[in-house]
């Protein structure tokens, strides 16, 4: 990108879910042509951009679509990287770069990358097959891992005692020591071509018990000035040594002796970020774009202090979506509600998320719950 900013060129978003949606909707202040892939023709973004249909882990077709764009760009890690890395040999602008997009699809890879670059992270041993697994009971309590395709705690399962090594996964992945973590918290680092980069305070996420989805995250996290320094520290140093392009959620475990270890990465605008569009000066939307396009880093300051509910399906609605309560949550300040443009609601899916924006802290924490018990989302 040269000094004046151009806008003869087509963003590709492989991916048409929420988060594609909020960099659309950011997007469009810089007049940016987007063009979204997505297996699901009606995806949270299929109505906003040039929408194509299809699978993203499929190589013709990732190679038609970002053969008609300048840029590609991801908000999933599950794409084929083959032909994004062919795309890059024709000359596409492909950030995350393929070969990031690749180590971080799959936790093992992550793993050895974080241990081989000295970054902290719990100890954890490869496991091939279920059976491998059983023969680890030395290493419990542990976490078993999936390698590949789990998101949402969907590939994540905690083993307490070697009778629950009945229930490992049956497929590479790890076991990882289980952490009896004081927090999670997260930082959200971005980087462009010039090397530039700037990250966002931490945040601090608090997750549903049963289901290992963020049920609601703070802004600023409450945390001693080191263990906040050090956070930011790991985040930088990890996106440098990767090298990479665009934005990186680095999700981290601070632990009862104030140690900070990387739990995982994700190379795209990320859950723990979504209050930056209130909250700070820059959104994470704007700073990917920005990152990915090569222009200057925005500002990632706070402006006020912002917490997030993330908007799940309710347990036993399963049909068209509708929003309960939702006039009882837009009248008090400092509320914004997102929905995401899903139609069907179903247990725990993800149709939206609020935030709430406060100066006071504890009015911060009263709002957030009052939100979270009052807004449900239901069948009709
Ligand atoms: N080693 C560990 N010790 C303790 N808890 C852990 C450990 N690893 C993961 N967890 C818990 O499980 C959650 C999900 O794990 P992880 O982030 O690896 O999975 P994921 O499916 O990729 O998650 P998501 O898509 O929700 O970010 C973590 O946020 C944390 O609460
Ligand atoms: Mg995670």
């Amino acid at each position: 990108m040269s000094l004046s900013f151009q806008q003869n060129f087509k963003l590709g978003i492989l991916g048409g879910g929420q988060l594609g949606r909020m960099l659309i909707q950011s997007g469009i202040d810089f007049n940016i042509p987007f063009a979204i892939l997505d297996p699901d023709p009606q995806a949270p973004c299929s109505a906003l951009a040039a929408f194509h249909t299809g699978k993203l882990t499929d190589f013709d077709t990732v190679m038609k679509f970002g053969a008609a764009c300048d840029i590609i760009t991801i908000e999933i890690e599950n794409v084929n990287t083959v032909a994004l890395r062919e795309l890059v040999k024709q000359g596409k602008k492909v950030f995350p770069q393929p070969d990031v997009i690749e180590l971080i699809q799959d936790k093992r890879t992550q793993k050895i990358f974080y241990r081989d670059s000295g970054i902290p992270t719990a100890e954890f041993v490869l496991t091939e097959n279920a059976a491998d697994v059983r023969r680890h009971a030395s290493f419990l309590p542990a976490v078993n891992k999936l390698g590949r395709e789990g998101y949402d705690g969907r590939g994540v399962q905690i083993l307490r005692s070697e009778k629950e090594l009945a229930n490992a996964f049956d497929a590479p992945g790890l076991l990882e020591k289980l952490i009896d973590f004081e927090k999670e918290i997260s930082v959200i680092v971005a980087r462009n071509e010039h090397g530039e980069v700037k990250t966002f305070p931490v945040v601090e996420m608090v997750f549903h018990p049963v289901q290992n989805l963020v049920e609601y995250l703070f802004a600023p996290a409450e945390l001693p000035e080191a263990i906040a320094k050090e956070a930011d520290t790991i985040a930088r140093t990890i996106i440098d040594s990767l090298k990479m392009v665009g934005l990186l959620a680095v999700e981290m475990f601070v632990t009862k002796d104030g140690k900070v270890l990387v739990n995982e990465i994700a190379p795209r605008p990320h859950n723990s970020g979504h209050q930056t569009i209130e909250a700070n000066i820059t959104s994470q939307y704007e700073q990917h774009l920005r990152a990915i396009l090569n222009l200057p880093l925005g500002d990632t300051s706070m402006v006020i202090p912002g917490a997030m509910v993330n908007l799940l399906g309710e347990p036993g609605h399963e049909g068209v979506a509708r929003y309960q309560g939702f006039e009882e949550v837009a009248k008090v300040s400092g509320v914004h509600v997102h929905l995401y443009g899903k139609r069907f609601t179903k247990p725990f899916r993800k149709m939206g998320h609020v935030t709430i924006v406060d100066n006071d802290l504890a009015r911060l924490r009263e709002k957030t719950m009052f939100v979270k018990e009052t807004l449900k989302v239901i069948a009709s």
